[in-house]
């Protein structure tokens, strides 16, 4: 396999902003200068396998959880999308949407049942235009292990006057004294739905309690959730539940006091996000969010795939899912079997497995590619350090005999190189 080019930064002079910068990411950096699972360009893909130089390998590292990437119909239904509108809008939204934008934000907000929907670019673009207006100047209160990007957007709304606040990790009490002492309103919390590392929901129906009780407006980011579970009830297929309506559903909560963002960007393959809300917020957004007014839009393909993956979605969205759930299923009873450690409680297809030693990371992600796996890294300061592993995602479109090698190749790690165990 060639050798990745590695950047030296060698005019980081020592004490300089770049050489502080490059020590606080020094175990990323070492990772990217002598792993394959980091920064690969990945030069061809056949089914779920990926070519990486020389090397075809399994990839569980891809969060497209329904396999609509590969999905026969959505792809034959783009072309005809290119020949209607061409390849990209090119206007900003505040000028004009192509009426796909509507047609996919009423499918939406029917799916959700939500009040109403908007759509942006990307769950990145939300968070850093979203939060500042719904925190004004008052307080944003933030899961500690709420994902980079909305951290950002935090950061954002404290340089428009926000007061930011940080909570322990899904603890509705250490939220509600802090929400006694930071009076200062309006109140937000900001929090992951699906947790992208953890694989796990939050006390959803706590905060969303509390939220209502102190007249606060919960922000929820469901990029893992939406598309992968729904709302229960019988007929389900596997306890992902129907529709993949995501969290509020799934959980049996309402929107009341909830604002729920999610992207197209994972399950339905797709550049589109969006914030599921009142009707009066859409209208505010459409004249405060700069990437509503300035930024330019979603490709039509994207737009294309995020329809049609709706509509596959109604007609054998629940199908997949089952498919989804049994191979996750049988990926957590292997670790389960090998006494491994996994942060993932939910059985969602988000598998977290920390190493006994984080220091042997690079070795476990070389023994894993070595054996055509392909997963992703969960390096320091990304996670804690007692929780430095690998994560192996699952989608619809993993076949059963590739996660048969990917047990495989766990059993034989676990001998190579210790796992953390389980409790
Ligand atoms: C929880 C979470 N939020 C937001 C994002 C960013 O999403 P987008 O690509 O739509 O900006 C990700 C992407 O990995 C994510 O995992």
């Amino acid at each position: 396999m060639p050798e990745l080019p590695h950047s030296t930064w060698s005019g980081a002079a020592p004490g300089s902003w770049l050489a502080r910068w490059l020590s606080a990411c020094a175990d990323l950096e070492d990772l990217f200068a002598h792993h394959h699972l980091l920064d690969a360009v990945i030069e061809e893909v056949d089914g779920r396998r990926i070519r990486v130089g020389g090397r075809w390998l399994i990839d569980f590292a891809s969060c497209n959880y329904l396999g609509l990437d590969l999905d026969r119909e959505v792809i034959e239904a783009v072309p005809a999308y290119l020949d209607r509108w061409g390849t990209h809008p090119s206007w900003s939204r505040m000028l004009g949407s192509p009426a796909l934008y509507p047609e996919i934000e009423a499918r939406l907000t029917e799916l959700l049942g939500s009040a109403d929907s908007l759509l942006l670019q990307t769950l990145t673009h939300i968070h850093a235009s979203v939060i500042p207006v719904l925190a004004s100047d008052g307080t944003i209160f933030v899961d500690s292990r709420a994902h980079k990007t909305i951290w950002d957007g935090c950061v954002a709304a404290r340089a428009h006057g926000a007061t930011v606040v940080r909570y322990a990790h899904d603890d509705p009490e250490a939220l509600e004294r802090l929400v006694r002492r930071y009076p200062k309103v309006p109140r937000l919390v900001c929090m992951d739905g699906i947790n992208s590392m953890t694989g796990n929901p939050p006390q959803l129906g706590a905060f969303a309690a509390l939220a209502r009780e102190h007249d606060a407006l919960l922000y929820v980011d469901d990029a893992h959730g939406f598309g992968v579970i729904g709302e229960r009830d019988r007929s389900e297929t596997s306890p992902y539940g129907r529709r993949g309506n995501g969290v509020v559903r799934h959980l049996g909560q309402s929107y009341d006091h909830v604002v729920l963002t999610g992207g197209f960007s994972k399950a339905y393959s797709s550049l589109l996000a969006f914030v599921a809300c009142a009707p009066e917020l859409k209208r505010l957004l459409k004249v405060v969010a700069p990437p509503y007014l300035y930024s330019g839009p979603s490709p039509v393909a994207s737009l294309a795939t995020a329809l049609v993956g709706l509509q596959v979605n109604q007609a054998r969205g629940d199908e997949l899912r089952a498919v989804l759930w049994q191979r996750t299923r049988r990926v957590l009873d292997h670790l389960e079997k090998l006494g491994a450690y996994t942060l993932n409680r939910s059985g969602f297809p988000i598998v977290e497995v920390p190493l006994a030693d984080p220091d042997d990371l690079a070795r476990a992600g070389r023994f894993l590619l070595e054996r055509g796996i392909y997963v992703t890294l969960a390096f320091y300061p990304g996670v804690p350090r007692d929780e430095v592993g690998f994560r192996i995602q699952v989608t619809a479109a993993n076949t059963d005999d590739e996660v048969s090698a990917l047990l495989e190749a766990l059993e034989r790690l676990a001998d190579a190189v210790p796992l953390r165990a389980a409790a």
